[in-house]
């Protein structure tokens, strides 16, 4: 190889390194101080536990981040709650509800229509976030790829539930149940 094309391949190796670089090194400079703080509360709070599919049987889609849960919770005498799609597609989603009606459901338990949040939903914890913090957690969530899913519910104490369901009962009860349906047991 004569100087030259040393030289040639030289540059042209620069420039994929270069190139390399830029492509992983792009998304981290792309996301804002308030994301990235909002990244990092949803991931140790553990919102993703009850908000992805699959969170509660233990196998979370996180092809479906926070897209919503597939199993509900019972309250004894409340109903049967779904955790819902927290990311920002406007029909089955957060996408039209603004970064303050967000902060507002988190920590006052108050949605847009004014129904009050079921308390398996820890807001009564999350009402002690800093106003930074509320925010950037709103934020963060606004910044998710969208997922089509509309959780169903919530269903009263007499209704049946489209989804199988976490309770509170008693341990004689339980020690009798037959294993757990198909679609939570795959
Ligand atoms: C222990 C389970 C659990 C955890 C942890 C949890 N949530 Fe929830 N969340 C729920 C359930 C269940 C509901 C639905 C309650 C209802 O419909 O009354 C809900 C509702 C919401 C709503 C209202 C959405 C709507 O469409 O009504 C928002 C916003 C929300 N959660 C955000 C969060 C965020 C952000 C975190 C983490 C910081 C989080 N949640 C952690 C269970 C949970």
């Amino acid at each position: 190889m004569n100087a030259r094309s040393k030289c040639a391949t030289m540059t042209a190796l620069t420039g994929a390194v270069a190139i390399l670089l830029g492509v992983c090194i792009r998304p981290a400079l792309a996301e804002s101080p308030e994301v990235a703080r909002g990244r990092y509360l949803v991931t140790v709070i553990g919102c993703s536990d009850c908000h992805t599919p699959g969170g509660l049987l233990g196998r979370p889609d996180m092809t479906r981040f926070l897209g919503g849960s597939d199993v509900g919770f019972a309250i004894p005498g409340l109903g049967i709650f779904v955790a819902p799609n927290l990311t920002p597609d406007p029909a089955t989603g957060l996408g039209k509800w603004t970064e303050k009606e967000i902060v507002t459901a988190l920590t006052t338990g108050v949605r847009p229509g004014g129904r009050i949040l079921a308390p398996i939903m820890p807001w009564s914890s999350f009402a002690h976030l800093t106003p930074g913090d509320a925010m950037a957690i709103a934020a963060y969530l606004k910044s998710l790829p969208p997922v089509v899913h509309q959780v169903p519910g919530p269903f009263g104490p007499k209704q049946v539930a489209t989804v199988p369901v976490e309770a509170v009962i008693p341990g004689t009860l339980y020690a009798t149940l037959p294993p757990p349906p198909a679609s939570a047991s795959q």
